[in-house]
């Protein structure tokens, strides 16, 4: 097994409750599961993912490396957990919608870890939106570059409810808002571009007073008061 994560894995790694259990759900390689328990930061660690391939795969390379102490299940989201099983759940390298649905399926696990933590790959927005409609408090909210990509990593605690969050928390997150990370400043550009960008192409292709453009130029509105 490789002993370094790439900083998109170690933004979600560092995050673990140290010395409790912990799951990582949708493991793929079950990376992450071994960098806890091989690091030492955690004494066990569940791998667990809906395919039997990659579990196959990532069972020999824990053999391989002589690794015990990863326990791979197998099985569709949290369905494989029991009730605080684990101090830490992660849910990374998804699609946002696939992570809200992972959550929603199974309210007994969520309530019951101490930490989630939440790497979406699309969808920001949509898991931003569960998170304020429970009030959820924020414990790290970060942006990471690797590779060309902007990746963003939440951690919360689901046995905590603070209060409302607002429409500008749903578009650059309460903490980052908050924090003003030189990495948000860059999404935003980027973002604002790419809006900017699309409006014109679309303005051009489909009209400038069709919908869709209108949609897009609501989007960009939304991004400049978020950020002002
Ligand atoms: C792109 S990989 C991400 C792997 C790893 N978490 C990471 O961030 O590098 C997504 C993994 O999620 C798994 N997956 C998709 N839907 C799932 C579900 N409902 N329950 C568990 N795993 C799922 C896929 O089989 C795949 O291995």
């Amino acid at each position: 097994m490789s002993p370094t994560l790439s900083p998109r894995l170690r933004a979600v790694a560092d995050l673990v409750i140290p010395e409790e259990a912990a799951a990582d759900i949708g493991c793929d390689h079950a990376q992450l599961a071994a960098w806890w328990v091989a690091s030492g930061t955690v004494p066990r660690a569940i791998a667990s993912d809906v395919r039997p391939g990659p579990l196959a795969q990532a069972r020999r390379s824990l053999d391989a490396a002589g690794l015990t102490g990863v326990e791979i299940r197998q099985g569709s989201g949290l369905a494989t957990l029991r009730p605080a099983e684990v101090s830490t759940i992660a849910i990374a390298g998804m699609g946002g919608h696939l992570i809200v649905e992972i959550l929603r399926a199974h309210p007994e696990i969520v309530g019951t870890a101490r930490r989630v933590i939440l790497q979406p790959n699309t969808a920001w927005e949509h898991v931003r939106r569960w998170l304020s409609d429970r009030h959820a408090v924020l414990d790290a909210e970060s942006l990471t570059d690797d590779a060309g990509h902007t990746y963003l990593t939440v951690a919360f605690r689901p046995t905590a409810r603070g209060g409302p969050w607002s429409e500008a928390d749903i578009v650059l997150g309460p903490r980052l808002r908050r924090e003003r990370p030189p990495a948000l400043a860059a999404w935003v550009a980027r973002r604002r571009e790419h809006l900017e960008t699309l409006a014109v192409r679309l303005a051009s292709e489909l009209g400038p007073g069709h919908p869709r453009v209108d949609e897009v130029k609501r989007e960009l509105h939304r991004l400049d008061a978020a950020a002002a």
